[in-house]
């Protein structure tokens, strides 16, 4: 069963082969008004089940039109609408969605929620993200990389900020495709140290880094996110502020980079916190194009997972 639940869960061929698919049925659309169907229907038949208990606009919004328009059907569900927010287990509820749809994609609290649900599912099952990982937003920012760059293998990327989810995806990917990896952050919110590990054993260059101005030296690309996620407590919030407030991603901090490095955050971004907005609109920044390939990094991964 092909199920998308991590970036190092999947062989690294596997990983080319969608990213390259990705990039042909981007250009073989050509810029065509969003609801044309694509000239291949790979999902015609298929039902998919969008499931959030979180909320979401570029996931949410990336995957139904990307089933739409590779001919297939959707439903979008909130979790909390759901059995599964009242007491059915995980596992019933997939046995159940499995008798109803074809491809299930699910953004969620805890990671256990997630491998349960691919364990009793007998049709794939996507990570949409989870407090853990965030996959299908580093699927699309390799192929975002690699579209104005060329080859990630062997270039330096910089994460500056909280050691998270889409951190540690990162981290996934360094060890698939063979990247140098550096984190700068305050030590209360490094990534998790098996994340380090994995991709240390991979081979590749894991740095850990306070000093930001160090960090981002000779950086191809630099990426923040949000100092507060979805999983965090409010209640956090001014303290994490206070402890990343050195990390924001500024004229100063970028100017430490390769001059044609490129910026990414996976979006939502808090202008004038994580990132300012003159680097947030700037030369360096591809957080639109970002987002535009979330749509065809995950179509090319639901084509991945169903076979078609
Ligand atoms: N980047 C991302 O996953 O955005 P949403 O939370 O809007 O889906
Ligand atoms: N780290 C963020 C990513 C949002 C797409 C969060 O989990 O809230």
């Amino acid at each position: 069963m092909n199920h998308f639940l991590d970036i190092h869960k999947t062989d690294p061929a596997e990983l080319k082969a969608i990213l390259s698919q990705a990039a042909t049925m981007k250009s073989a659309r050509n810029g065509a008004p969003k609801a044309t169907p694509d000239s291949e229907q790979p999902l015609a038949n298929h039902m998919v089940a969008l499931i959030f208990e979180k909320p979401s606009t570029r996931t949410r919004v990336s995957f139904d039109v990307g089933v739409r328009q590779m001919g297939g059907e959707t439903m979008v569900l909130s979790g909390a609408d759901m059995q599964l927010g009242h007491g059915e287990t995980i596992a019933d509820t997939a046995r159940v969605m499995s008798r109803y749809v074809d491809l299930i994609m699910i953004r969620t609290f805890d990671e256990s929620v997630l491998t349960e649900m691919a364990e009793h599912a007998t049709v794939p099952v996507i990570n949409g993200l989870t407090d853990r990982s965030h996959p299908c937003q580093i699927m699309a920012d390799l192929m975002t990389y690699e579209e104005h760059r060329g080859a990630i293998q062997g270039r330096k990327v910089v994460w500056s900020g909280d050691g998270n989810n889409v951190c540690a995806s990162w981290l996934h990917a360094a060890a698939q495709m063979g990247f140098d990896f550096t984190f700068t952050g305050p030590v209360q919110l490094d990534p998790e140290m098996e994340f380090v590990g994995l991709a240390r054993q991979a081979g590749v260059q894991v740095t850990i880094e306070r000093d930001p101005m160090r960090a981002v030296d000779g950086a191809d690309l630099v990426i923040t996110d949000t100092w507060v996620s979805m999983h965090d407590a409010q209640s956090a919030r001014e303290r994490r502020h206070n402890m990343l407030r050195p990390y924001q991603v500024n004229r100063d901090l970028m100017a430490k980079a390769k001059p044609d490095a490129l910026f990414m955050h996976c979006l939502p971004a808090h202008r004038e916190e994580e990132v300012t907005s003159e680097v947030m609109d700037g030369p360096h920044s591809v957080v639109w194009d970002e987002a535009e390939n979330r749509l065809h990094a995950q179509k090319a991964v639901m084509r991945w997972c169903v076979g078609a």
